[in-house]
């Protein structure tokens, strides 16, 4: 009797009232542990798309592993019962200093795609930047989503469907333009390469024996109209119905000829703020600074691009002493942590940016699953700052981080 006594008080079931989602999102203690969900619920080849990089994925592997290089120097007896993690970016207040980045073709880890980031960054009222190559458009983002929104260019060949991309944007209130400038061609993703991976994924023999294994992801795809690339399916130049590879896709389409002379047709074209992402040098920060750009998101693209590129926290410090101020900067790649925030901002970045962590959220456990990412990344946030001594974001400076490197 006792014994059952004891063993009935340590004993806890969980709620039946409990989905089997949340039952499984409550065992989910990082970014990891979705990455891994991800891994079992998506075919292998979608799930390849979205976790791969370019050649020896070394850019990719650098992003995340490079925070190691700094440890932090904690302070102690500071009061931290309260921390505040607001910021404000480009005149909006934000509760966290944290942004979702473009991504290309949501729908294909999930039906609801880009409208269930969109929800969950409204929800959170943190900006979610829509891709130019979104499976759900301009309009059906907008249309279920009051938070602030961006949207992602690139420089098209075409330039008439870019003005009426530009000026659907402004229509639907985005507030924001990021222009991609890493993109003059694809980078090679290998993994795509060797899965045959196509945009829309093809159905043949390996997709369909690939889904049989998934069959959630399998019937979800079926049961859903087709994808295509909602922003651009309009498009006279668009090969429509056609299964394409990106990187065909994107030499056909993309104006490898863009050059600084570029921005100011997107300034005749775009009265709001414009971001540059993909600013991987001091060089190229300081020049999109004396064109005025509003803001620069120092990223290599998630490692997609060039295979190579420094890891996007080494460029943190040099790129903020050099601009001093002048502009916002944005650290996109590699975040995995909470702590990974707090060090890239003790650098010297305003906000950072977030991929393949929502996506894995996406692909584990479609809207909770994203919702679950950022709340793993805010309550990070929050322990790291209350263990380094920090109660808010505007107290984080260098003194805060050391590199290993350094005695
Ligand atoms: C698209 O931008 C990609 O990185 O696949």
């Amino acid at each position: 009797m006792g014994l059952i006594h004891t063993v009935r008080s340590v004993a806890r079931f969980s709620s039946p009232a409990m989905s089997r989602t949340s039952r499984r999102l409550s065992r989910v203690a990082n970014i990891d542990d979705l990455r891994t969900l991800a891994k079992r619920r998506l075919p292998g080849g979608i799930f390849d798309y979205i976790d791969g990089g370019a050649e020896d994925e070394q850019t990719l592997r650098a992003n995340s592993d490079s925070f190691q290089n700094w440890t932090f120097v904690p302070r102690v007896l500071r009061d931290v019962s309260l921390i505040d993690t607001s910021t404000t970016f480009l005149g909006q207040s934000l509760p966290l200093p944290l942004m979702l980045s473009p991504t290309g073709f949501s729908r294909i880890a999930d039906s609801q795609g880009e409208l269930s980031v969109a929800r969950v960054a409204a929800e959170h009222h943190l900006p979610y930047c829509l891709s130019t190559l979104s499976t759900r458009s301009i309009e059906e983002v907008a249309a279920v989503s009051q938070g602030p929104k961006w949207f992602q260019v690139y420089v098209w060949r075409d330039k008439h469907m870019l003005r009426d991309m530009l000026q659907r944007a402004a229509d639907y209130r985005y507030d924001a333009i990021m222009l991609t400038v890493d993109t003059a061609v694809l980078g090679k993703r290998e993994r795509d390469v060797r899965r045959g991976f196509t945009l829309p994924p093809t159905l043949g023999v390996r997709t369909i024996l690939d889904g049989l294994t998934h069959p959630r992801w399998l019937l979800d795809f079926l049961t859903h109209e087709s994808i295509t690339f909602s922003n651009v399916a309009q498009s006279s130049s668009f090969p429509k119905g056609t299964a394409v590879t990106l990187s065909d896709f994107i030499s056909e389409q993309f104006d490898p000829g863009l050059s600084w002379s570029d921005i100011q047709w997107f300034r005749d074209n775009w009265s709001g703020p414009i971001i540059l992402k993909g600013i991987q040098s001091v060089a190229d920060a300081k020049i999109a600074t004396d064109n005025g750009v509003d803001a620069i998101a120092v990223s290599n693209h998630g490692g997609r691009q060039l295979d190579g590129s420094p890891a996007t926290i080494s460029l943190i410090a040099p790129i903020a002493d050099a601009l001093g101020g002048t502009t916002p900067i944005i650290c996109d790649g590699g975040i995995r942590r909470g702590s990974d925030i707090v060090k890239a901002l003790a650098l010297g970045a305003d906000i950072c940016s977030i991929g393949r962590p929502y996506l894995y959220g996406l692909g584990a456990a479609k809207q909770e699953g994203v919702h679950k990412a950022i709340e793993i990344l805010h309550s990070e946030l929050i322990r790291t700052m209350s263990l380094i001594g920090v109660s808010s974001l505007s107290h984080i400076d260098s003194s805060y981080v050391h590199h290993v490197s350094q005695t």
